[in-house]
C-alpha cells in the first residue's frame, strides 16, 4: 500500500466531507451524519491550523482524515496549549490496515512540534489507549436543580449573544472557571459563544443594558442548559428563563456541572448526573509538562475527581 499523509487543502474539502459521512454513517447503527458539519465548523475556529487536519491518500484517493484543533485549556488552574482530536475516520474499505494509526501518530507529532501540551477526546475506549490516551480523565453531565423565582416582577430581558458581549463573557468566564482542575477555555471571539445549531439558543440575559448572565440551551429540551455564566443572581437569571419560556416561576433545570451550581436562595440541588466514562480521554503530548502529568496522575490515582467539563458550541452537533 502506497500511503501518503499530508495536510488538507481546500480542493480536498468535498472528498473529506464524503469520507466522514461514509465512515460515520456506517459506524453508527442509527446513522451518524453530523461529522461533515463538525469538520466545516472546526475549519472556522480561530485557531484552526490546516497542518493539523491531515488526509491519508492511497492510489490518488483520500481514504482517511483526522483533525486536531488547538484549543486553550485550563489544567489545575494554569493555562495550557491543548487540543481536541475530532473527528478521525478511515474509509470502510480501507480500515484495519494501519491508516488510522498513521494519521493519529502523525497528527500528534505535528502537534508536539507546534508546542501542544495535551489532546482531549471522546472516542472508542479500546482504540485510543494504544496511542497514549488515558481513560476516564474528565466527566460530562449536569446537575438537576429546582428553581423558585421570587414573586416580584422579572427585572431581566434577553437577546442573542453579540460580538460586543465577548469582553464581558471572557472576563466572567475567567472569574468562574480559570481556577478549575480542567476546563476548555473559550477563544476570544463570538464563535466561542453562539451556537450554530438551529435548535439551540445562546442568550445574553440583561438588566437594562447590562449583562447579568449568559445561557446556551436547546429549544427541544429547554430544561437542559449547555453553558451558563452568571454574575451574581443565579435564581434571577433562571427565573427569567422560567417566566419567558415556561410561563411560570418554579421549575427544574439541568445545569452544566462546571457552572458549579451551589445551593442558593431559591435554588435546590436535586441530583447530580455527572458521569465519567472510559471514552473521555486525554493524551499528554508534551511529556515534560509537570502540570498536565500531575492532573492525569492524580485522577488516575483516585486523588482527584475527573473534572466536569462542557464542550464548546461547535460541538452542539446533536442539538
Ligand atoms: C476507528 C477507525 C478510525 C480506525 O481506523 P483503522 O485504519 O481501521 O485503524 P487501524 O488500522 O490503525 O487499527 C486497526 C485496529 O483498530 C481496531 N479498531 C478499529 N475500530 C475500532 C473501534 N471502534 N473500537 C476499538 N478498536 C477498533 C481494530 O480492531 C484493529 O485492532 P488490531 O490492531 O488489534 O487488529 C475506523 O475504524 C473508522 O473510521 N471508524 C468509523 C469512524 C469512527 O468510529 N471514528 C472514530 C470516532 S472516535
Amino acid at each position: 500500500m502506497n500511503l501518503t499523509i499530508r495536510p488538507e487543502t481546500p480542493d480536498d474539502y468535498a472528498a473529506i466531507a464524503a469520507l466522514n459521512y461514509e465512515a460515520f454513517v456506517q459506524w453508527h447503527p442509527a446513522g451518524f451524519k453530523a461529522e461533515p458539519l463538525l469538520v466545516d465548523l472546526l475549519r472556522h475556529h480561530p485557531l484552526y491550523d490546516p497542518d493539523l487536519s491531515l488526509v491519508a491518500v492511497c492510489e490518488g484517493h483520500i481514504v482517511g482524515h483526522v483533525m486536531l484543533t488547538p484549543w486553550p485549556l485550563v489544567v489545575l488552574g494554569t493555562q495550557q496549549r491543548g487540543a481536541i482530536l475530532a473527528p478521525l475516520c478511515v474509509a470502510p474499505r480501507a480500515q484495519g490496515q494501519g491508516i488510522g494509526r498513521a494519521l493519529v501518530e502523525r497528527v500528534h507529532e505535528v502537534g508536539r512540534q507546534k508546542g501542544l501540551a495535551l489532546s482531549l477526546l471522546c472516542g472508542h475506549p479500546d482504540y485510543y489507549p494504544r496511542f497514549g490516551y488515558r481513560q476516564r480523565m474528565f466527566s460530562l453531565g449536569g446537575v438537576r436543580v429546582s428553581v423558585t423565582a421570587d414573586d416580584s416582577s422579572d427585572p431581566y430581558s434577553d437577546r442573542p449573544v453579540l460580538a460586543a458581549d465577548v469582553p464581558w463573557l471572557a472576563a466572567r468566564w475567567r472569574q468562574q472557571c480559570s481556577e478549575d482542575a480542567l476546563a476548555i477555555a473559550p477563544v476570544e471571539d463570538v464563535t466561542a459563544w453562539y451556537s450554530h445549531a438551529p435548535a439551540c439558543d445562546a442568550l445574553m440575559v440583561l438588566h437594562g443594558e447590562h449583562p447579568v448572565g449568559y445561557v446556551r440551551l436547546g429549544r427541544s429540551h429547554p430544561v437542559t442548559v449547555k453553558a451558563l455564566l452568571v454574575a451574581d443572581d443565579l435564581v434571577g437569571v433562571l427565573g427569567h428563563l422560567l417566566r419567558g419560556r415556561h410561563q411560570r416561576s418554579t421549575g427544574e433545570f439541568i445545569l452544566p456541572a462546571d457552572a458549579a451550581p451551589r445551593e442558593a436562595t431559591g435554588v435546590t440541588v436535586l441530583a447530580s448526573d455527572v458521569a465519567t466514562a472510559e471514552a473521555f480521554m486525554i493524551c499528554i503530548l508534551e511529556e515534560g509538562n509537570a502540570v498536565v502529568q500531575r492532573y492525569c496522575q492524580r485522577v488516575q490515582a483516585g486523588e482527584l475527581d475527573p473534572a466536569a467539563i462542557s464542550f464548546p458550541g461547535m460541538f452542539d452537533i446533536d442539538a
